[in-house]
């Protein structure tokens, strides 16, 4: 309720802006037109379209070398002013961008078409300690679409060798700090649509959306290696109305993650793997309050991922995990395919606590195909335990690989499970009523309802 105020807000004022900004524009638009009519044999200094700004007429060589930053921004700034203007990156060209943050406002219907590559310093050093956490920063961006055939390349293999050293080497190896840079970031932005690019070789996540909303991704291809750590494909947070769909995704870590402050995200027909799966957290670190809601993640294809759906809390948290659906997930080879775990740690040994943040309404519906390790795992805290999770026609055989337990694991978990269901030990996992858990659900929905 709170959150449609703020849209109807957003919206009356961009509408605003809209009508303030387009007669003007427009007014100028067939100025320039008639400008250009008449000395038609001049060559226009910026773009052979009135619209169109080709970063090599901002001064950038192309040749993946020479630093092409400054003509970038400068391409960023002229086209920021026109409305529906595309910046184009010209195909069969390599373009070395140091670390950028690419600012709105800007008019309406800015486009960036990439069809050539973009390139990140391959060399640590040549980072600036202040601008690690991400390479290109989207920042207050609105009605904005990234597309084309080309490569956004972070150039991260120099990043992740760090991970094979120990912790004592780690900290004697000045070369490589411990905060490592996203590859695109999408911050505070609305109304953002990435599609056809490929996306490789981050030093850490590749594409991530941070306190944004309407958000379209479609048709992207992210990869890099299995052994580059932390290397999400999609990453969100405090971000909503998201629809994710037929993309290819492998890397070193999760697919696809969403974080705490997400709501109705829509994650489709996508193919994950090498990886760690479709991710719901890890919420609740340091006791933290977390609240996602409104999740579906259908038809997906996982091969030789860790896990497939998996929802990950850390022990001692607040808030709350509520309707999501997992469904029509396709896993080949996955070590874990269906996983509930509520006593996430990143160390041998976590405390044990008592706080947690709560799990209700979890649908595993329609996941077929073959585990490594165990089918399903669903691991909910001691002192809440998960309500209403539902397994329905769940087929879950070893694969060639499996060496691991063959029994579905539920701990404290309470919901039921129908249809056909393979191994037959998924029938008697879950705990069936948990009514009186219900008064919890209650207070935590209006914990999230402030957050949300
Ligand atoms: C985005 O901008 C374009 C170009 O100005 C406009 O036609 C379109 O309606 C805008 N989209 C939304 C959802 O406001
Ligand atoms: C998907 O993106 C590729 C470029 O990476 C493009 O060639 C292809 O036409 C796109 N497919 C659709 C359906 O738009
Ligand atoms: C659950 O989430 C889906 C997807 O966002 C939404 O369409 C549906 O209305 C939600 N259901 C409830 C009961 O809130
Ligand atoms: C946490 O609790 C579990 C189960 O009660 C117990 O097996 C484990 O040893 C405890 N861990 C620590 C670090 O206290």
């Amino acid at each position: 309720m709170k959150r449609n105020i703020h849209f109807s807000l957003i919206f009356f004022l961009s509408l605003l802006m809209f009508i303030f900004v387009t007669f003007p524009v427009d007014a100028r638009k067939t100025n320039m037109k008639k400008k250009l009519h008449k000395h038609h044999k001049e060559s226009h200094p910026h773009s052979t379209q009135v619209n169109t700004y080709d970063i090599m007429s901002f001064g950038a060589n192309g040749n993946g070398v020479s630093d092409d930053s400054q003509a970038f921004l400068a391409a960023w700034k002229s086209a920021c002013k026109v409305a529906s203007a595309t910046i184009k990156v010209p195909e069969k060209l390599n373009f070395l961008i140091k670390a950028i943050t690419l600012q709105g406002p800007c008019m309406p219907g800015l486009t960036l078409q990439i069809d050539g590559t973009i390139l990140a310093p391959s060399q640590v050093s040549s980072w600036p300690k202040s601008s690690l956490f991400q390479w290109i920063n989207f920042k207050w961006v609105q009605n904005f679409t990234i597309k084309g055939d080309g490569t956004i390349d972070g150039q991260g293999f120099n990043w992740w060798k760090n991970s094979e050293l120990s912790d004592i080497q780690k900290t004697h190896s000045k070369q490589i700090p411990s905060m490592k840079p996203t590859a695109i970031r999408f911050y505070s932005s609305n109304l953002i649509s990435v599609k056809d690019i490929k996306i490789i070789n981050s030093p850490l996540c590749h594409l991530k959306f941070d306190n944004s909303n309407r958000i379209k991704v479609d048709n992207i291809t992210i990869s890099s290696p299995q052994s580059s750590p932390n290397t999400d494909g999609i990453h969100l947070q405090n971000t909503h109305d998201v629809e994710i769909q037929h993309s290819n995704i492998g890397t070193g870590d999760d697919c696809v993650s969403i974080q705490t402050g997400c709501s109705n995200i829509h994650v489709h027909h996508i193919k994950c793997g090498p990886g760690h799966g479709i991710s719901l957290g890890g919420l609740g670190k340091d006791k933290s309050l977390a609240c996602v809601s409104d999740i579906i993640v259908a038809d997906i294809a996982m091969k030789n991922t860790l896990y497939g759906a998996r929802i990950k809390t850390w022990q001692g948290g607040n808030g709350m995990v509520k309707n999501v659906t997992f469904s029509r997930i396709k896993v080949h080879d996955v070590m874990y395919p269906i996983m509930i775990d509520q006593y996430y740690c990143d160390k041998q040994i976590c405390k044990n606590q008592t706080g947690t943040v709560m799990i209700s309404g979890v649908k595993f519906d329609q996941i077929s195909g073959t585990y490594a390790m165990q089918p399903v795992h669903l691991a909910c805290s001691n002192s809440i335990p998960c309500t209403d999770v539902d397994l329905t026609d769940i087929q879950l055989r070893p694969s060639l690989e499996y060496r691991g337990y063959e029994q579905a694991m539920c701990w404290n978990s309470y919901g039921k499970s129908q249809g056909e269901l393979v191994p037959s030990s998924i029938d008697y996992c879950l705990r069936s009523g948990g009514g009186l858990i219900k008064r919890i659900a209650k207070s935590r929905d209006s914990v999230c309802y402030k957050l949300l």
